[in-house]
């Protein structure tokens, strides 16, 4: 048979019969890649059969029938991972762990897999990047000792998928999907065409099975899973490996999942012996809070079901140059600008000619609007050069009239700040106002406030 050329766009996965400089599809540029799908005509007609293997007993199940047992979730062993799995990994499901190349996604899997193992059966580690021995040679290090967990060093998907068979194990891990490769398909590793066909054969052998299968994805560096988009509808789960490879602490978070909540987050420390879950993450992240300073502010942000206290420092100096620089580093740029023009038109700060830069400490990444507050606060703090009360936390989001809007889950903020060790906590008023029960705390002052104004008093005395 005569083998078929395409060209496919890595970005978005359009076809084309032939090269060109931008895809059609997406409007990218340089992005088709040649491809040779052989047996992709004789595999199109054998489609049929090769997806019948997934709906192995085809007819439709009353509501009231579906036995929920089925969802039973296994623990990796890991407290942290297993929140973000949704609390536990459930059977015949695949996952997809991303992250940037050193992050620590294998060091991750292999202890958990070590885990795995003792507690609920063989495991399958497969490695298209490291060899036995050099994934022995970490395990040692991560004291992974006895169990039941077997290694592969391979590259090709169907000798893992034999190895599966044989073996029938309770986990599968494949470190990288961007490694390993498809006998039906002779683009090279890592191309568009094989990342699918790895995804789609691994998802038929989880479902097929039932055994779950995680899937390391390397991400590239604008921070999409490299193969984007065909993989993340694909899997169960997307799992992505956040931190700063200069920071030791390291977050996994839940892009998506269809047995649990998205964005929940878990938190490890990268250590000598592997990485070590952190049960307290707000400790580690005010860890190394100075007393005093300005331009410094306490949030209270809350990851998927997780409120945790970060520090949103300031700094504010006179701009040498014409152009003003503002940059925040783990908030979003665009909020932080206009925050800074809410602060110059309602609450009397002129900031026209400085240098504004914001900053998580940690290497935290905030995305919500409840942020806005403790964000002007810094701000403020660091202009008039006041600190605020060491033992204050702040949350609330910031309308553009200069109004403290309220925002979810304040109980949940208030019982983490007291936790901490808070003894007052200012916040939106309507939170207040709205009387939840839940909201009393004892030896917490709750301070309500309706406008930036008002707030800046409060905190700034
Ligand atoms: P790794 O899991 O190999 O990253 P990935 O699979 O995401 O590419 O992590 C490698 C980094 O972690 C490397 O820079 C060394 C560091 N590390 C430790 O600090 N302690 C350890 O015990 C291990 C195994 C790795
Ligand atoms: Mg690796």
């Amino acid at each position: 048979m005569k083998e078929k050329v395409v060209f496919v766009c890595q970005e978005c996965g359009a076809q084309s019969p032939k090269w060109m400089g931008r895809c059609a599809e997406c409007g990218s540029w340089n992005s088709l890649v040649e491809e040779r799908v052989g047996e992709s005509s004789a595999a199109a007609t054998a489609g049929t059969n090769r997806y019948r293997q997934l709906g192995a007993g085809g007819s439709a199940k009353l509501y009231a029938d579906v036995d929920i047992a089925d969802a039973l979730r296994l623990s990796t062993g890991i407290d942290e991972f297993d929140r973000v799995l949704g609390g536990g990994i459930v059977p015949g499901s695949l996952v997809l762990l991303g992250g940037e190349p050193g992050i620590g996604k294998s060091t991750l899997l292999l202890q958990a897999a070590a885990h795995f193992a003792r507690e609920a059966g063989p495991v399958l580690y497969a490695s298209g990047e490291e060899s036995e021995h050099q994934i022995k040679s970490r395990g040692d290090r991560l004291g992974v000792g006895e169990a039941p967990l077997y290694l592969l060093s391979e590259t090709c998907i169907e000798r893992i998928l034999e190895e599966i068979a044989r073996l029938t194990p309770a986990l599968v891990v494949v470190d990288s999907v961007q490694t390993v490769f498809s006998m039906r398909f002779q683009s090279a590793p890592g191309s568009i065409g094989q990342v699918r066909e790895a995804a789609t054969q691994f998802l038929f052998a989880a479902k097929g099975q039932n055994i779950p299968v995680v899937l390391v994805g390397h991400v590239t560096k604008d921070g999409s899973l490299a193969g984007p988009k065909v993989l993340e509808h694909v899997v169960d789960t997307v799992l992505y490996f956040e931190g700063e490879r200069h920071h030791s602490h390291r977050v996994v978070r839940a892009v998506k999942n269809r047995f649990g909540a998205v964005s929940e987050l878990g938190v490890f420390e990268m250590t000598g012996a592997g990485l070590r879950p952190v049960p307290n993450p707000s400790k580690l992240f005010l860890s190394e809070r100075a007393s005093g300073t300005p331009g410094s502010a306490v949030l209270c942000c809350v990851e998927g079901s997780r409120p945790i206290l970060v520090e949103v420092q300031a700094l504010v100096s006179a701009s040498t140059y014409g152009n003003p620089r503002r940059m925040a580093i783990g908030l979003d740029q665009n909020r932080v600008s206009l925050l800074l023009a809410v602060l110059e038109k309602r609450a009397g700060l002129t900031l026209a000619g400085d240098d504004v830069y914001v900053n998580i400490a940690g290497g935290m990444n905030v995305e919500e609007p409840a942020a806005d507050l403790s964000v002007v606060a810094a701000i403020a703090s660091s202009v008039r050069n006041r600190s605020l009360a060491d033992s204050t936390a702040v949350f609330g989001e910031v309308g553009l009239s200069g109004e403290v809007r309220g925002i979810p889950q304040a109980p949940l903020r208030v019982r983490e700040a007291v936790q901490m060790g808070f003894t007052r906590v200012v916040m939106p008023a309507v939170n207040i106002d709205s009387r939840d029960p839940s909201l009393q705390v004892d030896g917490c002052e709750l301070v309500g406030v309706r406008t930036v104004g008002e707030a800046l008093d409060q905190l700034l005395t």
